[in-house]
């Protein structure tokens, strides 16, 4: 089936929304945002129930040959110490994971290449081998083979932000890269079976509404399996060191219109909502979010994995950060999830031989 023809299938068995009606739920006013946080907490509740699912996300590599405006790892930020975890870093992480009963590991790095495909595959291969856990990548652009290695080696996901679906921003903020690109790799990912993740910032300098709503509708359009979205937070040492970060408004909002537009999708209190209020992640969690990502990077380079400043949890071992989601989501009456929290459109993507076995 073409690209094309999946997303007509998709628009054929969803609801008819289209991009103006998107735009629509943005122009709501400040007033009724307490009716669209109550809307998109139904949904929720609706559609992916009252679990929490809890993703430990390890940071292997902070080396990026990337050149965007907005991160702190960017290959021009030469003020950041660089790091790489050794493989039994690694592994000790992912058995921490598996101690602390996580069902999800995510696998995260710049864009490194230093780590060749066959370095990742084999890395894969042998959390699998030992370990009952989903495995989702997060290394960035690479050729469709090695994606394709990738999810024969036992890979489950992959999450790549889409970061603008507004391609003159795009093209602005990431120097040397395309969105076409960007979007070849996702329908890339998707064709070859992972449950894909995407999601994009809010308040980036020169962001309208509309192309908020562009985010939203193209999330909808590659009917993706994880929305990552967090607000812009300007890092010192980038050239938007001086603009504004997003707004906590906006960004609850946005999350809420995604939550309504993508019902089962799988939504987190990203990280980055995380450091903007010192009750965000609640407040997210009851406006439509059911993932929380807590960090498992080892304490000793835990700082340097600087995306953006202010990191909440940067100095925290995971059990302290465990603890805290524990009495959050009691006080929610949200249960924690024990199961993998598999996206919830399993039965649409085709399977590969190896994976059956952890399905
Ligand atoms: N503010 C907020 N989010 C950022 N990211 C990178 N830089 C920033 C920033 N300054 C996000 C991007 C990227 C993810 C790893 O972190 O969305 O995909």
């Amino acid at each position: 089936m073409s690209q094309f023809n999946i997303v007509q299938e998709k628009n054929k068995l969803n609801d008819v929304m289209d991009y103006d009606a998107i735009v629509d739920l943005f122009n709501w006013s400040d007033e009724q945002l307490p009716e669209l946080f109550a809307k998109a907490d139904v949904i929720r509740q609706e559609n992916v129930g009252e679990e929490v699912h809890l993703r430990a996300i390890i940071e292997f590599s902070n080396y990026c040959v990337s050149h965007c405006l907005y991160c702190g790892l960017r290959c021009e930020n030469r003020k950041l110490v660089r790091y790489r975890l050794s493989t039994g870093q690694i592994y000790q992480a992912v058995q921490k994971a598996v101690d602390l009963k996580f069902k999800t590991i995510i696998l995260q790095s710049g864009e490194d290449p230093n780590y060749r495909a066959t370095d990742i595959a084999r890395m894969i291969e042998w959390i699998k081998s030992r370990h009952d856990i989903a495995i989702t990548l997060s290394v960035g652009e690479r050729a469709r083979e090695e994606y394709r290695l990738w999810r024969e080696a036992g890979a489950d996901r992959y999450l790549l932000k889409h970061e603008t679906a507004d391609e003159i921003l795009y093209q602005r903020l990431k120097p040397g890269r395309s969105f076409l690109d960007r979007i070849r790799c996702l329908w890339d990912l998707k064709d070859l079976g992972y449950q894909v993740g995407s999601g994009n910032m809010v308040g980036l300098p020169g962001q309208s509404i509309e192309s908020l709503a562009r985010d939203v509708f193209l999330m909808r359009e590659l009917d993706i399996e994880m929305a990552g979205i967090g607000p812009f937070l300007p890092h010192p040492d980038t050239p938007l060191a001086n603009d504004p970060a997003g707004s906590l408004p906006l960004t609850l909002k946005t999350l809420a219109i995604t939550r309504l537009c993508l019902p089962t999708v799988h939504l987190p209190a990203t990280t980055a909502l995380t450091t903007m209020a010192i009750d965000a992640r609640r407040q997210a969690m009851q406006l439509g979010a059911n993932v929380v990502m807590v960090n498992l990077t080892p304490l000793t380079v835990r700082d340097k994995y600087c995306i953006y400043p202010q990191k909440a949890e940067i100095i925290e071992e995971p059990e302290i950060s465990l603890n805290k989601l524990k009495i959050l989501f009691n006080d929610l009456r949200r249960p924690i999830s024990g199961d993998y929290g598999h996206g919830l459109k399993k039965a649409n993507r085709p399977s590969i031989e190896k994976k059956e076995v952890m399905i």
